[in-house]
C-alpha cells in the first residue's frame, strides 16, 4: 500500500498533486500573514502620483530594476536634486522629514514592502528583458496618492501562475520556469 502511494507520488500526476498540496498550504499561510499585516508607516507618506504626473520616470528613482537584482530607493540627496528648486519644498508639511534629513545628513528609513524571503532567487532583469512592465507586478503605482502597498501577495503561487501562463506551449521554457532550482538554490 505505502509503496503504491509512493509510486503514484513519483509519477508525473503525483508530482503535480504534491506541488498543488504544497501551494495550498503556502498560500493559506501567506494569506494569513497578509491578512493580519497593515502597511507600515513610512517616514514620508510618499505620493507616487505627484511625481508620475510630472513625468518623472520609474527608472529615474529605481534605476537598479534594469541593472540587476535590486531596484533600490532614492537617497535624500536625489530627492533634493529636484526639491531644492521647488517652492513647495519649503512650505510642505509632508516634506518636513526630507528637509530634516538634508539638514542633518541622515537617511530616510523607508520600510520595504515589495519583498520576497532571502531563500528565493528573484531578479528584475530577466523580467524586464521579457517585456513585462512594472505595472504587471506592482499595479498602477503612478496613480498612488499615498505610500506604496503591494497589489497582491507576492508568494510562490503568484510567481508560478505567471510562469505557467508565459511558458504554456513551450516545453523547454516551461521546464526552466517551473523548475524548483530556478527560484531556490
Ligand atoms: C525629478 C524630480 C523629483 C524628484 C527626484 C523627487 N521629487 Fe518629489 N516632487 C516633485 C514634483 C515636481 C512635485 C510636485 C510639486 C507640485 O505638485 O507642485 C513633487 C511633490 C512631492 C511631494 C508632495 C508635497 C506636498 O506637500 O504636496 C512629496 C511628499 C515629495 N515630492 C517627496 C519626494 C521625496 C521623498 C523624494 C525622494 C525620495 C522626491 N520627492 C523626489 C519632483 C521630484
Ligand atoms: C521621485 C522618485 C520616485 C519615482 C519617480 C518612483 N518611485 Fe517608487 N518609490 C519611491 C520612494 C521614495 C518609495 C518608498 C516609499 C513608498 O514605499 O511609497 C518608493 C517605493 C516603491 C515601491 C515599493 C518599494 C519597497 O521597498 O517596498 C515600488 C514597487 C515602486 N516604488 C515602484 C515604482 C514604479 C512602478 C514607479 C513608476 C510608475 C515608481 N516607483 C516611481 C520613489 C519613486
Ligand atoms: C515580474 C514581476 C515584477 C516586475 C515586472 C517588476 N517588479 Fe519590482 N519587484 C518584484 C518583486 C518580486 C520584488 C521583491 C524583490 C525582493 O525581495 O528581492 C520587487 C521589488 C521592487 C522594489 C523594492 C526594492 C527592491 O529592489 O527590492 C522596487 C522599488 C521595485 N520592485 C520597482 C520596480 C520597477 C520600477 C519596475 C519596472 C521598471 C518593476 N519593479 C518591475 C516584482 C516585479
Ligand atoms: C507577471 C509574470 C511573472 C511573475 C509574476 C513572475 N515572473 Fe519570473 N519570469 C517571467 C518571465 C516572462 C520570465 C522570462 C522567461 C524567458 O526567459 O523568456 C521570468 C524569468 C524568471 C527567472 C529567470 C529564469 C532564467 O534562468 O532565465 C527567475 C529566477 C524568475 N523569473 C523568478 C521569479 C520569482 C521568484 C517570482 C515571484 C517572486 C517571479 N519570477 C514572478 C514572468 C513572471
Ligand atoms: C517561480 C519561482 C518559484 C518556483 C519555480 C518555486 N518556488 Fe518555492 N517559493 C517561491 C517563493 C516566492 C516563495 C516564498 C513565498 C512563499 O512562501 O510562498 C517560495 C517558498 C517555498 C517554500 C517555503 C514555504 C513556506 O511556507 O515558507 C518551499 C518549501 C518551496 N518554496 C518549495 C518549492 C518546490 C519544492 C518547488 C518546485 C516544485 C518550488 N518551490 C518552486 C518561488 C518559487
Amino acid at each position: 500500500m505505502i509503496q503504491k502511494v509512493f509510486k503514484w507520488l513519483m509519477s508525473p500526476l503525483g508530482r503535480v498533486a504534491l506541488v498543488i498540496a504544497a501551494l495550498a498550504i503556502v498560500s493559506v499561510a501567506m494569506w494569513g500573514i497578509a491578512y493580519v499585516q497593515s502597511p507600515p508607516a513610512q517616514p514620508i507618506d510618499f505620493p507616487h502620483q505627484r511625481h508620475a504626473a510630472n513625468q518623472v520616470q520609474c527608472l529615474y528613482c529605481h534605476p537598479g530594476a534594469n541593472r540587476g537584482a535590486s531596484s533600490g530607493l532614492p537617497t535624500p540627496s536625489k530627492c533634493w536634486g529636484c526639491h531644492q528648486q521647488l517652492s513647495i519644498t519649503q512650505t510642505s508639511k509632508l516634506l518636513g522629514p526630507l528637509r530634516d534629513a538634508i539638514a542633518n545628513g541622515t537617511p530616510l528609513q523607508w520600510v520595504p514592502v515589495a519583498q520576497v524571503p532571502d531563500f528565493v532567487q528573484y531578479n528584475h532583469r530577466p523580467h524586464l528583458a521579457a517585456g513585462l512592465s512594472c505595472e504587471n507586478c506592482h499595479g498602477d503605482v503612478a496613480s498612488l496618492l499615498h505610500a506604496y502597498e503591494n497589489p497582491q501577495v507576492m508568494n510562490m503561487g503568484w510567481c508560478l501562475a505567471c510562469h505557467r501562463e508565459k511558458s504554456a506551449g513551450n516545453p523547454e521554457l516551461e521546464k526552466k520556469l517551473l523548475d524548483c532550482a530556478t527560484c531556490h538554490y
